[in-house]
């Protein structure tokens, strides 16, 4: 059954090629730790390494699906002070920054489009916002990029910030994978993808090297070994009413915590179901209405400690004694139902020192759902670690976005 299943989403696969032959294999990208500065081994931010400029500088990526443009910070990387207190902070959390005095390749360009690059971004509600403001305000630049050891192009058109556009949290260099992705249309103008889709598995983190696993970006197809039954498409829908700003919208109906001896609660009454906007680069599982942070505190027993402010900004800490152990389940409307690991969505408190290292605090554990209130009418998403319990694959040449389960047991099964 499930072979059949996986060739026939292979098949798709194939056939959402633009080229004429079938056979160009897609493009995969870790989404790993690397290391930032070279003196501090544990200076590590997650995301995609590349090699920007020459000789090539290392920077890290997140895919962005609400970017058309590539956008790389450079020395003016734009952290948000509250937070982010030092440079070496800002640098470790940004992905290292762009040199483009050390790059004798940088061409700088008239404006974005004139470099190649896409000339719309989104207006759309509840983007960052600034992301509006960003053509006419970057510095228009072609240099030379590699993505792990696929040369995208010796000219790449992409954007230097020059304004502080976003909310500072999510963080890394953001790669533009949006209808019109200047990175996509390169990749299939030179042959190297068939299709313009792209697809993400967010790995798993925070734990023991035996039961860590990388996460991965794939492009011009998808992954057919990480996912497992039934799949669900939808349009992709960029409008302010109907869908999201970043083109996918979906219905959260039911969000249920497994307790070990096999129950589960719910978290929501049937009225509390909410409209979440899938963006897959920010930093938690849930933007979501009170009753789920409240309902975890109410079936656990526990109090928060407070928000927190490190990596994952906006969550809630705990006592790590006695914390809850069960997985949770996030249902949605259409009938898919995603299981997150216990150790996804409960994870230590992380954060960067000041010098640059990645430090825990194992005595406090997050919970990776902020409160999102109606009355400030703050956007409701699925964030980073639904990815850990799910995989997503955005389809542009179809105009459409489909979400399947995460093969549960596939590697331990090997
Ligand atoms: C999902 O699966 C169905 C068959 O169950 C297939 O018709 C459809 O094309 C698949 N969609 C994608 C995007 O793989
Ligand atoms: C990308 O470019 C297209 C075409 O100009 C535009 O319609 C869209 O709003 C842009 N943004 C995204 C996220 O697709
Ligand atoms: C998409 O981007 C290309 C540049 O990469 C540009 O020439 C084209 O006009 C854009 N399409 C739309 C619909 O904006
Ligand atoms: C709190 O949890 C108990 C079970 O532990 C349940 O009976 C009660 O309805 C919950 N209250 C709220 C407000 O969720
Ligand atoms: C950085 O700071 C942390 C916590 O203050 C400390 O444990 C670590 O040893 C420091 N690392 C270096 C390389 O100085
Ligand atoms: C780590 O967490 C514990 C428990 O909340 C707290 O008492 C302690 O101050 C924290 N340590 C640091 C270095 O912040």
């Amino acid at each position: 059954m499930i072979v059949v299943d996986l060739l026939s989403l292979v098949l798709i696969g194939v056939a959402a090629s633009a080229m004429p032959c079938g056979e160009i294999q897609p493009l995969v990208f870790p989404i790993t730790d690397v290391q930032i500065i070279p003196s501090i081994s544990n200076s590590l931010t997650k995301g995609i390494p590349a090699s920007i400029g020459t000789p090539g500088q290392t920077i890290v990526f997140l895919p962005w699906p609400e970017l058309n443009n590539t956008w790389i910070y450079d020395e003016q990387p734009y952290c948000d002070p509250s937070i982010i207190f030092s440079d070496t902070i800002c640098r470790v959390r940004r992905g290292n920054l762009y040199s483009d005095v050390s790059s004798s390749s940088y061409h700088k360009a008239e404006d974005i489009p004139s470099a190649g690059g896409a000339p719309v971004e989104t207006q759309g509600k509840y983007a960052e916002t600034g992301i509006s403001k960003l053509l006419d305000s970057s510095v228009p630049v072609q240099d030379t990029l590699d993505i792990g050891s696929v040369q995208v192009s010796e000219s790449f058109p992409f954007g230097v910030p020059r304004l502080s556009w976003d909310h500072g949290y999510t963080i890394s260099h953001p790669m533009g994978l949006g209808s019109n992705s200047t990175l996509l249309n390169t990749l299939v103008k030179a042959g190297r993808i068939g299709s313009r889709v792209w697809s993400i598995f967010w790995g798993r983190m925070w734990v023991d090297a035996d039961d860590a696993m990388d996460g991965s970006l794939v492009l011009g197809g998808y992954d057919s070994q990480k996912v497992i039954g039934k799949n669900y498409t939808q349009r992709l829908d960029y409008s302010d009413t109907t869908g999201c700003w970043t083109g996918m919208r979906v219905n959260v109906a039911s969000v249920k915590l497994n307790i070990r001896d096999g129950d589960d609660v719910e978290l929501l009454s049937p009225s509390d179901a909410f409209d979440a906007c899938i963006v897959p680069q920010r930093q938690l599982l849930l933007e979501a209405p009170p009753a789920i942070v409240k309902g975890f505190e109410n079936t656990s027993g526990v109090s928060s400690l407070g928000p927190s402010y490190g990596i994952h900004w906006g969550g809630y800490l705990y006592d790590s004694t006695n914390l809850f152990d069960g997985d949770m389940t996030i249902s949605l409307s259409s009938g898919l139902e995603v299981r997150i690991p216990n150790n996804q969505y409960l994870v230590p408190y992380v954060d960067v020192d000041r010098n640059g290292s990645r430090i825990f605090n194992n005595s406090q554990h997050e919970l990776l759902v902020a409160i999102s209130y109606a009355k400030y009418d703050a956007p409701r998403t699925l964030g980073r670690y639904f990815f850990t319990g799910a995989y997503l694959m955005v389809n542009h040449d179809a105009g459409t976005f489909t979400i399947i389960n995460y093969l549960y047991g596939h590697y331990n099964n090997l």
